[in-house]
């Protein structure tokens, strides 16, 4: 896989992340929507896959490469680890930055790309990025940077899009544009940057990270109650918080629209 041409890259809408005020946190922000659909899948396969790998996270740092507003990097923080956040947004760190201490919890956050990680080698015991690879328009150097700041026998945790007909239905069409049931801002997601698994798997395989499994997100209820509960959405009669606490994503063995994964830095 490549960096993404410039004419595809400016087609996404990145600059949503550096709206002054907190669009992360508000319940009636697309945003919110990380905190009651995202982080609980993610957050338990991401426990499960430190498990397996008997890393116990007491003493040891956590980076999150594109933390937003902060939603994954406290619960990365909750789990134990001294954790790091790093994102290009500025009014995003501002915002990671005074919720942490809303929280009470202890998460340092850096201004930065993931093209140009501010660390030295071998840094961190665990790397996660979640729903960022597919914002990213160099992937490749993204992959490496994670890589190089990753200590030996670290553990790299993401989520992400797939690229298939499905998901140009389903993150495109269905909640970009299609007026009835669109509850997402036009560009959040670019199909074109959507990332097969087998891509990834090859980025990992050349910058010394072992791939290990990836699995799906799938929701927990039928198609037909989403469409139902997006037009309530449309109309105003959920806000985002409530809209996403009417069902879950759950682990699947379907891949085709969001999949999560781990791979593991190569010892020396
Ligand atoms: C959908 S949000 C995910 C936020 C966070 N990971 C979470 O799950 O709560 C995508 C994030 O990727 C960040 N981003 C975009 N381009 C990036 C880059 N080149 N390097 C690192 N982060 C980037 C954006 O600023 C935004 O905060």
């Amino acid at each position: 896989m490549q960096k993404v041409s410039a004419e595809i890259y400016n087609r996404i809408n990145n600059i949503i992340y550096n709206q002054e005020g907190d669009r992360w946190w508000q319940p009636d922000f697309s945003l919110n929507l990380i905190k009651t659909l995202m982080n609980p899948v993610r957050v338990g396969y991401a426990k499960k896959a430190l498990d397996l790998n008997k890393l116990i996270p007491e003493g040891k740092s956590a980076l999150e490469v594109g933390c937003g507003g902060g939603i994954m990097c406290e619960e990365i923080a909750r789990i134990g680890f001294n954790t790091v956040g790093i994102d290009p947004s500025e009014p995003s760190i501002k915002t990671a930055t005074e919720h942490a201490i809303e929280s009470g919890l202890k998460v340092n956050y850096v201004n930065g790309t993931g093209e140009a990680l501010p660390f030295d080698d071998n840094s961190f015991d665990v790397v996660f990025s979640c729903d960022v690879l597919e914002h990213v328009q160099d992937l490749p150097v993204v992959i490496s940077e994670i890589s190089r700041v990753l200590k030996p026998e670290g553990v790299f945790i993401y989520d992400t899009f797939n690229r298939t007909f499905l998901s140009k239905l389903v993150a495109v069409k269905v909640l970009q544009e299609w007026k009835r049931w669109a509850i997402m801002p036009p560009g959040l997601h670019e199909w074109e940057m959507f990332i097969r698994p087998e891509e990834i798997k090859s980025l990992l395989v050349q910058n010394q990270l072992v791939w290990k499994e990836h699995r799906g997100i799938m929701p927990d209820v039928s198609v037909l109650k989403i469409w139902y509960y997006l037009h309530l959405r449309v109309k105003g009669e959920l806000t985002y918080e409530e809209f996403g606490r009417k069902f879950n994503l759950v682990e699947s063995s379907l891949m085709n629209v969001m999949y999560m994964g781990y791979a593991i830095k190569a010892g020396i």
